[in-house]
């Protein structure tokens, strides 16, 4: 695609000359924005780039392993990953309030994040952080240059005064189907690029309760499955965002195999949208609902209900914290 090959080398051309011969940093969450941005950088300035990449043990099945293995085997970027499960896990025990698991997180995040860009910082005296802002990001925060305002979490807005970094934006002129078209021509993985979106606080935010290892590994089964089953039926791009959530907290009486089981129901929460701010339930299928349901009882233990949610936003948000 021709278009696409211009604004890659442009762009590409651009970052050359504003990070000239200095290090930089950039954060990658496993979307892809992060990186498509990250890609770029690393075309253009090579192994002066460092990625970070925060694993916080929120993530959906085999999402880190994509960053940490796949991405990198794409691009042949630098990465530096961070093993932060345990310390989000115990930041999160006892915790059940949503806006309090949000604080926890996105605090947590900004340390560790913080914490790595010190450590590479110490030995690559690092100038640049590079950004995944898009151009709505950009309209949506007034035009201004500093974005980090918004989508605080990932963009990692609340770095502290003595490490003031100059911002590398790459996508700020771009909306989100065009950085999908950039990052399929700079030959990342489709998960990645093709990647719905997905929350910052991740997981954590989709158990219905406290969050703890074992919720969230029966949270990932079951979230996989339905993520199988969507894209065998051919709908991935037909839904904007395919939540699965745990009621942790919430047990009901079911049959399965030769007993009775008192179980957790989880939550279908497919949704059509255009841009998050509003949204529809998704008429998905009757025969796709019910292979995911079938799949999800019969293959993860502990969960004997399987609900649909059937609210537009608004009401309903889109997550349910
Ligand atoms: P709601 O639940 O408010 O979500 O309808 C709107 C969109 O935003 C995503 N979302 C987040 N994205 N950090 C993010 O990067 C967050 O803390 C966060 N919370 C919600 C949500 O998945 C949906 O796409």
């Amino acid at each position: 695609n021709w278009t696409m090959v211009n604004i890659a080398e442009e762009s590409i051309e651009r970052i050359r000359r504003q990070v000239g011969d200095k290090h930089a940093i950039c954060g990658l969450s496993g979307g892809v924005d992060s990186a498509v941005a990250a890609a770029l950088v690393q075309r253009a300035i090579g192994d002066k780039l460092t990625c970070v990449y925060v694993d916080h043990g929120l993530m959906r099945k085999d999402e880190s392993e994509q960053v940490e293995k796949d991405f990198v085997a794409a691009t042949g970027v630098k990465l530096h990953v961070v093993d932060a499960e345990e310390r989000f896990l115990s930041a999160l025990a006892g915790v059940t309030d949503p806006e309090e698991k949000r604080k926890i997180i996105g605090r947590e995040f900004i340390r560790v994040f913080e914490a790595a860009a010190r450590e590479i910082s110490a030995t690559d005296d690092v100038e640049f952080l590079v950004q995944g802002t898009l151009y709505p990001d950009v309209v949506e925060s007034g035009g201004g240059t500093g974005a980090a305002n918004i989508k605080s979490h990932h963009n990692v807005g609340g770095l502290p005064e003595d490490l003031q970094f100059s911002l590398v934006e790459p996508l700020r002129t771009l909306f989100k189907d065009e950085v999908r078209a950039l990052g399929e021509q700079l030959g990342l993985p489709p998960e990645i690029v093709w990647r719905q979106p997905f929350p910052g606080p991740g997981l954590g935010i989709r158990i219905i309760g406290e969050v703890t290892r074992e919720r969230l590994d029966l949270l990932r089964e079951a979230d996989a499955i339905a993520r199988e089953e969507l894209t065998q039926a051919g709908l991935d791009r037909d839904v904007w965002q395919f939540p699965v959530v745990l009621l942790a907290d919430v047990r009901s009486v079911g049959v399965q195999g030769d007993g009775r089981t008192y179980g957790h129901p989880v939550v279908l929460r497919p949704v059509s949208s255009e841009d998050a701010m509003t949204a529809d339930w998704s008429r998905l299928p009757y025969d796709l609902l019910e292979r995911i349901s079938t799949r999800i009882t019969n293959e993860v233990r502990e969960v004997n209900r399987v609900v649909l949610d059937i609210t537009s936003k608004p009401p309903g948000t889109i997550e349910w914290e």
